[in-house]
């Protein structure tokens, strides 16, 4: 069983992460955003057990749940997490075109108007992430919330200069999380999006 796969922020919270000091040699380095119960993150990582993951979680209630079942479920040690808000994360520890995958998948909808600038998927955060994709890295994002699918959508839109939309739908999800399995069980249309960075 895995011990210590959890970064403490107080030791991490100065500068860049070092990839090599995290994971030893390293070839691809991928990020999921709000991994609340580590299910997904726990499957997929044991699917692509020669990449490495970071998994940014900001509630401490999901990241210890999500923490136990990662080190219950992960067959190698190749995930490393942090329970901080994932956009400071990403702007201050994440060195620039270092991930080749950004995972975000039922990021909070936010639906009032005056809360729309707390929406993780947006055009600044999009830019951003652009900033710390390698070339041709792929960010992945779901909701089942219809209008902030119409607002990722027009958000994207604007980004046509930094990433290019590619086709992507349920079908091509092997690996479900937790809240997708059990929306797609309740019927509930879900908005899938794939970007590459240019
Ligand atoms: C609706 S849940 C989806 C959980 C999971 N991705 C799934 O699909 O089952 C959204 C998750 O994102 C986390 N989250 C929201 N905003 C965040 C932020 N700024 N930084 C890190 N985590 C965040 C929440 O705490 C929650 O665990």
């Amino acid at each position: 069983m895995l011990k210590n796969i959890s970064l403490p922020l107080e030791q991490y919270a100065f500068q860049p992460f070092d990839f090599t000091k995290l994971f030893g040699n390293y070839g691809s380095i991928e990020a999921e955003i709000g991994f609340c119960s580590g299910l997904f993150l726990s499957e997929y990582a044991n699917s692509k057990p020669n990449t490495k993951f970071l998994g940014i979680e900001y509630s401490p209630k999901f990241f210890v749940r999500g923490e136990n079942n990662l080190v219950r479920k992960l067959k190698q040690d190749n995930v490393r997490i942090i329970c901080f808000d994932a956009i400071a994360v990403m702007k201050e520890l994440v060195p620039f075109y270092s991930l080749d995958a950004v995972h975000i998948y039922f990021p909070d909808p936010w639906p009032k108007k005056k809360h729309h600038k707390n929406r993780l998927v947006r055009f600044e955060n999009l830019l951003m992430i652009h900033n710390r994709l390698k070339k041709g890295g792929k960010l992945y994002i779901a909701t089942d919330h219809p209008e902030y699918a119409d607002f990722i959508a027009r958000e994207i839109a604007a980004t046509g200069e930094f990433f290019k939309q590619l086709p992507y739908g349920e079908e091509d999800r092997p690996i479900k999380t937790k809240w997708e399995k059990k929306q797609i069980a309740n019927c509930w249309t879900i908005n899938y999006f794939l970007l590459e960075a240019k």
